[in-house]
């Protein structure tokens, strides 16, 4: 495996599970709610989700009458707490990174990917791999943090604020040099891909998907009003989220 399993550093799994226990987490609130309303019917479906990690979203498909569901993962220590926390009917994990999907002999109605999209170099090759092994008119339902997100080459101040410290706006740069990415989250040298908005719908339909429906999604009002620093996804969303159907024609 060529690719960057950082979920099983110590500090960085330790801190990134402190952040998804954290009740006011971006994912639980914004993101994964938005996910889900992408999701075609799961009952009696076939789903494969993508760098799955605690395994939660598989549980939850079961729940939801999928036949069968599969979780991959490269991180052994994430596919540790899967297998204690979230192993349910029908749902298998399996270690291995999502570079290397055409190695799977299988067929899925759903594929599914939730934040693990922008830690792969070859966006187009995934995209092969996933066209395989989707069922005809199959789906690709995946959210990635939003590319004004990854945008950032050096670390510098991602907002800029007046004197009394509020949001002005949103230090936009780099957006248009695609590529590799070294960010420092809960340690030095975490490695994510830059992918701007048309290359990634570009990929999409070169490979032969149809792009049914995307979402950037907002917090509701409600929570806007309990954690106010919400507000500044008015700025600037954090997470894209597409949904896609395999052409067959
Ligand atoms: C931000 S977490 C999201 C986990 C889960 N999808 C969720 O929504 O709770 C990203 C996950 O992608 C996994 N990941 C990163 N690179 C991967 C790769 N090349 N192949 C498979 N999984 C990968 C990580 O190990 C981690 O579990």
């Amino acid at each position: 495996m060529s690719d960057q399993n950082i979920f099983d550093n110590e500090i960085f799994f330790e801190e990134y599970r402190k952040l998804r226990n954290n009740p006011s987490a971006a994912n639980d609130i914004v993101e994964k709610p938005a996910l889900f309303s992408l999701c075609p019917e799961l009952s009696g479906k076939a789903v494969l989700d993508l760098g799955c990690g605690y395994g939660e979203n598989c549980r939850e498909f079961s729940k939801l009458g999928a036949s069968r569901v599969v979780g991959i993962d490269i991180s052994e220590k994430m596919l540790d707490i899967a297998g204690k926390e979230n192993k349910y009917k029908n749902v298998t994990f399996i270690r291995m990174s999502m570079s290397d999907l055409s190695l799977l002999q299988d067929a899925f109605d759903i594929v599914f990917s939730s934040l693990a999209i922008h830690y792969i170099e070859n966006f187009d090759k995934l995209l092969a791999d996933v066209y395989q092994l989707l069922e005809d008119n199959g789906t690709f339902v995946f959210s990635q943090e939003h590319p004004f997100t990854t945008a950032m080459l050096k670390e510098k101040p991602r907002w800029a604020k007046d004197s009394d410290g509020n949001i002005l706006h949103y230090n936009l740069s780099d957006y248009s040099i695609p590529g590799v990415r070294k960010t420092s989250w809960f340690v030095d040298n975490v490695i994510k891909y830059h992918r701007s908005f048309s290359s990634i719908i570009n990929s999409l339909s070169a490979a032969g998907f149809i792009i049914e429906k995307m979402l950037e999604p907002l917090p509701n009002e409600a929570t806007m009003e309990k954690y106010p620093s919400y507000k500044k996804y008015y700025h600037k969303p954090d997470f894209l989220l597409i949904k896609a159907r395999k052409n067959t024609v």
